[in-house]
């Protein structure tokens, strides 16, 4: 039989370190339940210590979730553990991950605490742990780079308090594969107690190896978990991206022997909510999720494909949830039929307010767009999914002249509480003049850190999807807007980010602490 492969979805966690890539509390959620469609085994829902609001969603998702382990970090201290398995009450499984750095390096300059300290505290934190949790996890940041001798000590002392998994983090990149790989299985056979826990790797992408050295670890280390993200989202250049690790496996299960849990076809409508909730849009060159990934333009590429697929793909688009641009549902459609693809597409309405609330969406669509796809269905429900969070400002309408060598113009009419509110003013350009136009109104004075279109489907006739990035007083949202008029879509993108940082709620500090 082969072996298991346990995978850990950082998305939450880790992902969330990107700057610019924080997520709400409801956004967490709708990630979570998608995390659990594709069948992850643990999600890191968070870093309970951080913030508050990083407290009260790693709360509602532990609360959501039910066959997924719901994970919280927390520093090797009693405080930050004990806030880590209060933020997992509500968890079916949980898990507490305790964290502390071991390099040489790390422990002088950022603990300023000596080897012997660093280890009694390990230990010391792992003991408390398993007061609160039978299933605890201990990283040893910038573990790669740490001294061998003494990250022995501390793996052997951790496993004798009860942890039972082992992570190993290259926190900075540093690694290459065989070194990795070899760095790991040195440990195991070194530390005497090595067999008492599963051994993890998590890679960070500075030089572009994190999948490869992830893989390393388990192929040539033995390491039984891989940390990953959705996207590969995460610090500086990354994380290991799931998608990438998945696919590995499955598509080379000749060589590497190994298996997992996860729903493949599950994996593109995940990178697509990732993608639209944190504003990190997938470059089209990505593998598996990258919207040229399956794509053939050569002639002898597409012959080949033609007489035989295998000839030029080693996986199926449609394995990995790739929806064929099938046009779904049209202006004639009714209630039954959209309510049954959103069935097809594994969306899962609870309320009946709900469904018609997206119907009604789904009709003003149909209305302007002759041919509904399923990724148009998909905008439409997250569009209602973030409405759900609370709208303060709703867009009603705008209308917008621009002329070659004048100022285009805009008047934006929104809701503004229970009122309506009109605007009108100048740009560099169309979407200029309607935010200037909001922002008349609103005077919130935020900072915009990005704004991005994107197409949901191909060719002009598709939906535009706008993000925009604003960040004020510490705190940094994302609001996303789709409409077959981009210049409707950006408005519609700055009013849901001024919603959030309107309802605190809704916002929270960018980037956590440590690590
Ligand atoms: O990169 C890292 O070292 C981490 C640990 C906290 C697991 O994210
Ligand atoms: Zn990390």
């Amino acid at each position: 039989m082969s072996d298991k492969v346990i995978i850990f979805d950082t998305t939450l966690r880790d992902g969330e370190q990107s700057p610019g890539a924080s997520m709400t509390k409801d956004e967490k959620v709708r990630i979570a339940r998608q995390l659990e469609r594709l069948k992850v085994d643990v999600i890191e829902a968070g870093f309970a210590a951080s913030s508050e609001g990083d407290f009260q969603a790693i709360s509602a998702v532990a609360a959501a979730v039910k066959d997924s382990i719901v994970c919280s970090l927390a520093r090797a201290n009693d405080k930050d553990i004990t806030r880590a398995a209060d933020a997992l009450k509500a968890a079916n499984a949980k898990r507490i991950h305790a964290f502390l750095a071991t390099s040489p390096l790390h422990m002088a300059v950022k603990l300023r605490m000596s080897p012997e300290e660093v280890l009694e505290q390990a230990k010391r934190s792992i003991r408390f742990a398993r007061n609160l949790a039978e299933d605890v996890e201990f990283s040893a940041e910038d573990g790669y780079r740490s001294e061998m001798d003494f990250l022995c000590r501390v793996v052997e002392g951790v496993i004798n308090e009860g942890a039972t998994t082992i992570n190993i983090p290259d926190t900075v990149g540093y690694a290459t594969p065989e070194l990795y790989g070899e760095f790991i299985k040195t440990l195991r056979t070194r530390v005497p107690n090595s067999d008492k826990a599963v051994w993890s790797v998590h890679c960070h992408n500075d030089l572009g190896m994190a999948v490869a050295n992830s893989l390393a670890g388990v192929k040539i280390g033995g390491a039984r978990q891989i940390e990953c993200t959705v996207n590969g989202l995460g610090e500086r250049a990354g994380n290991t991206a799931l998608e990438e690790i998945v696919m590995a496996l499955r598509t080379r299960k000749d060589y590497f022997d190994m298996v997992c849990g996860i729903d493949a076809t599950q994996i593109v409508p995940a990178s697509k909510l990732v993608s639209q909730i944190t504003g990190f849009v997938v470059q089209p060159n990505k593998a598996v999720v990258g919207a040229n990934a399956f794509a053939h333009t050569s002639g002898i590429h597409q012959d080949g494909i033609l007489k035989n697929r295998d000839t030029y793909e080693i996986m199926r688009a449609e394995d990995v949830g790739w929806a064929t641009n099938k046009i779904v549902l049209g202006k004639l459609s009714g209630r039954n039929a959209f309510k049954q693809r959103l069935q097809e597409l594994g969306i899962a309405i609870e309320a009946e307010a709900d469904l018609n609330e997206a119907f009604v969406r789904f009709k003003t669509l149909a209305d302007q767009k002759s041919e509904i796809f399923d990724e148009d269905i998909i905008a439409i429900m997250s569009d209602s999914a973030a409405a759900e969070e609370g709208e303060f400002y709703k867009f009603i309408s705008l209308s917008q002249h621009s002329e070659t060598g004048e100022r285009p113009k805009s008047k934006v009419t929104f809701r503004v509480g229970d009122k309506e509110a009109s605007s009108e003013a100048e740009g560099n350009g169309p979407v200029d003049a309607s935010l200037n136009a909001i922002e008349q109104i609103v005077k919130s004075g935020a900072e915009q850190l990005l704004y991005s279109v994107n197409a949901i489907t191909s060719g002009t006739q598709s939906q535009g999807e706008v993000t925009v990035r604003l960040a004020k007083g510490g705190r940094i949202v994302n609001g996303v807007g789709t409409d077959p008029d981009i210049i409707a879509a950006s408005a519609k993108a700055y009013l849901s980010a001024l919603n959030k940082l309107h309802d605190p709620s809704q916002a929270k500090l960018n980037a956590q602490m440590t690590p």
